[in-house]
């Protein structure tokens, strides 16, 4: 029997309610189908840690991480620590020197979840396949005559050829295993004269190696119009850091709630362990109140379990979880009264019926 080593770093606000959540919802899946052993570690990163130690994360926090197969994340930010702070110190500090530079992101209606779209007759089923390894967050720039009237700041896209062209071609192989078989590159070359056309050339020249794939280009601006009125004539689409980071929040409240939505830090070449995390943050509104979608941090650790190797297990677990809100069991994000244990609770309760 497979048996797997899962790092578990909770993070803050809503993040130790999801994960959780995520962590008894798979540890009952496993002992229920006796299939695989999973054995999660729990790591405590976070604003906490910040407090206590100076730092976002442990001095040898990579290698501490590559003992793992895989990791399962909530979210970082506080309110009484600067957004850029809490963001680089912990999530940006894994996700580039891990390499971690495809995040996936699937967005689907589930049965019982509300499009607010009128154009999606048939609901939305798209994948988003976003560059996480640099462009916009790179984190080259700088401020100079810091608080003087003449203050300046410069935030430099960076976009290099080897990872346009590794993140194009991951997305190319995407679009190829789904039924639609048809990519939308996403740009913004009209008015970014340099990064953003080596982007357009790049996907050019690498869709010659997918001819069964169709596709086509988009300005990002278009794109958003695209998304609302011609939905479903989307299947997958690919972008820059910044672009697929608002292209996803609106895909995700498109398809109902940003608390459903998954996304997974993927190291392709599986040289390093790969991160699964809702798309979701910290959500200071309601932390602590026992109200937060699990949906995302389930979602995402099925994600996880396909990524591992468990794919049985993880179709499974998205059924049940599909049983659940389509039983109307949900929380207030997709309209109904259900409190995050209750979710969990029912979860369990479509597992303990795969014994049969
Ligand atoms: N990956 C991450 O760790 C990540 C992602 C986004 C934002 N953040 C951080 O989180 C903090 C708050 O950011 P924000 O308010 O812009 O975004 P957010 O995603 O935390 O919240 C946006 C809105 O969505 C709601 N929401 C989010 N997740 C939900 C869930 N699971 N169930 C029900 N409702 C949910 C919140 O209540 C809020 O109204 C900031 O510090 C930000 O930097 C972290």
């Amino acid at each position: 029997m497979s048996s797997y080593k899962i790092a578990s770093i909770p993070g803050d606000g809503i993040g130790p309610e999801v994960t959780n959540a995520a962590v008894e919802v798979v540890e009952k899946l496993a002992k229920t189908l006796g299939t695989f052993q999973i054995n999660f570690t729990h790591i405590p990163w976070g604003t906490e840690y910040y407090k206590k130690n100076g730092q976002y994360v442990s001095d040898n926090a990579l290698d501490e991480l590559r003992q793992f197969d895989a990791a399962i994340f909530g979210a970082v930010g506080a309110p009484d620590v600067p957004d850029h702070i809490s963001l680089w110190g912990l999530l940006l500090a894994i996700r580039g020197p891990l390499q971690l530079y495809a995040n996936v992101r699937p967005v689907r209606t589930f049965p019982g979840t509300r499009c607010p779209l009128n154009t999606a007759t048939k609901g939305i089923d798209w994948m988003l396949v976003r560059e996480n390894s640099e462009g916009e967050y790179a984190g080259q720039g700088g401020r100079s005559h810091i608080g003087q009237e003449w203050e300046v700041a410069t935030e430099v896209a960076i976009f290099t050829r080897v990872a346009i062209t590794r993140i194009i071609r991951f997305a190319f192989e995407t679009a190829q295993s789904r039924p639609k078989k048809h990519l939308t590159v996403v740009s913004k070359s009209n008015s970014m004269r340099n990064g953003m056309v080596l982007w357009d050339e790049i996907a050019t020249s690498v869709s010659k190696e997918f001819p069964d794939v169709a596709w086509d280009k988009m300005l990002v601006d278009a794109m958003t119009v695209r998304m609302v009125w011609q939905p479903e004539s989307i299947d997958t689409i690919v972008g820059t850091n910044l672009h697929m980071d608002i292209l996803s929040d609106l895909a995700a409240a498109l398809a109902g709630s940003i608390g459903i939505a998954p996304s997974s830090n993927l190291d392709p070449t599986r040289k390093n362990p790969s991160v699964f995390e809702p798309v979701h943050g910290s959500a200071f509104d309601i932390t602590g109140k026992g109200v937060a979608n699990p949906v995302g941090a389930f979602w995402s650790a099925a994600e996880m379990l396909t990524w591992i190797g468990e794919k049985d297990a993880s179709d499974k677990l998205m059924s049940c979880i599909e049983n659940v809100c389509a039983a109307g069991k949900v929380t207030r994000d997709l309209g109904g009264q259900c409190d995050t244990k209750e979710v969990v609770e029912a979860v369990c309760a479509e597992i303990e019926k795969l014994k049969n």
